[in-house]
């Protein structure tokens, strides 16, 4: 069960900034990303000196005060996304791997996007620019068990059931989950079937990550420091995946059928932009339950925001080994 409540087209910014702070910042990001995205566009690696460039003025962003502090973190949080982005496009692009550069690029233009409608005022005067075709966007509550609201809306997932003509390439990407002070980082991440993830162990002690979810169960062996492993995720489903030596590790892979997902942050905000014209199925995903589906109708560049309260039904339980037995209590 959850409350729905779907506002105006259009979003409000939140925070104003004067643009003697942010406008030539944004301009040397915007030129930038456009020269990326043309040179993507025409089918040639991205140089090493425009990824530079995109990965300078991200810094720029990351040291940048907003006019209100409340912003700060936002802003701070969203720049080192963007410079560690835009490294991984240089580095596709360095190998000669188009098609994973350019889903890397979708990335950075969906980070521009949110933190456009989440934090910049007068949207509906302004360009949306970098948007594509449709897109809609909003923000997540999270109401505890107990009614309380959570203040970390991280890692709830809005997606797009059946999109018909939708791209069914496998994504060229290679995701990521660490394995670093005996947790899995991110604790969520939403993948395109058929998506392959990396699990580096990054940490000091050894592991062994496993699934024995019906979607993909698999078992990578325990290793160390150093060694990375890789698994590919054909099928749609919900793998949940835990570590055989530490029970305190958890994450969770949600495998999609189709590119067009967004996940929260911190702040409750998601965007998706790209989306064709059509009537779609739009759905929450929240670990703790809370999960809700509506039509959403799109048409010639909509912008449409859809706010939505999550209200957790479920508890974390304890999981088994991977053996199905409950873990020693000493490890
Ligand atoms: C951390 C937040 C944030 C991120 C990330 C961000 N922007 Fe901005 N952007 C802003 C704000 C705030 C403004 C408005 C500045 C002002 O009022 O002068 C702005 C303004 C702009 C403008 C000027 C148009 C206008 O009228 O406001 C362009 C173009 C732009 N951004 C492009 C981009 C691109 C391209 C990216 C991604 C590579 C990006 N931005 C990422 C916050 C952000």
């Amino acid at each position: 069960m959850s409350r729905l409540l779907i506002l105006a087209v259009l979003g409000t910014g939140i925070w104003e900034l004067t643009t003697a702070t942010t406008g030539n910042e944004m301009e040397r990001l915007s030129s930038a990303f456009l020269k990326l995205e043309q040179t993507l566009e025409r089918g040639a690696p991205a140089s090493p000196e425009d990824v530079g460039e995109l990965r300078d003025a991200a810094s720029t962003i990351r040291a940048m005060r907003p006019e209100t502090d409340d912003a700060f973190p936002a802003f701070a949080r969203t720049g080192a996304v963007l410079a560690d982005l835009a490294a991984e496009l240089g580095d596709y692009s360095n190998d000669g791997k188009l098609a994973a550069a350019r889903e890397t690029l979708e990335s950075i233009r969906s980070e521009c996007v949110r933190c456009h409608l989440a934090h910049r005022d007068r949207n509906d005067e302004r360009d949306l620019y970098p948007a594509t075709r449709n897109t809609i966007w909003g923000r997540y509550s999270i109401a505890a068990m107990d009614g309380e609201a959570r203040e970390d809306r991280s890692d709830v997932v809005a997606f797009l059931d059946a999109v018909d003509g939708a791209d069914d390439t496998p994504p060229s990407r290679i995701r990521r989950i660490s394995q670093r002070g005996r947790a899995f980082s991110p604790r969520v991440l939403v993948i395109e079937k058929g998506a392959t993830i990396a699990f580096p162990n990054d940490d000091d002690v050894f592991h062994n990550a496993f699934s024995r979810s019906k979607a993909a169960p698999f078992d990578l062996g325990v290793y160390g420091n150093g060694t990375t492993k890789y698994r590919t995720f054909p099928d749609p489903g919900l793998v949940n995946v835990y570590c055989n030596i530490h029970p305190d590790m958890a994450c969770t892979i949600l495998v999609l059928d189709n590119a067009h997902f967004a996940k929260s942050d911190s702040d409750g905000y998601w965007v998706m932009t790209g989306i064709p014209d059509g009537t779609f199925l739009l759905r929450t995903w929240h670990r703790h339950g809370g999960g809700t589906e509506q039509s959403v109708e799109l048409e010639g560049g909509a912008i449409v925001r859809i706010d939505e309260t999550v209200e957790e039904d479920r508890r974390t339980v304890p999981h088994r080994n991977k053996f199905g037995r409950p873990y020693r209590s000493k490890y």
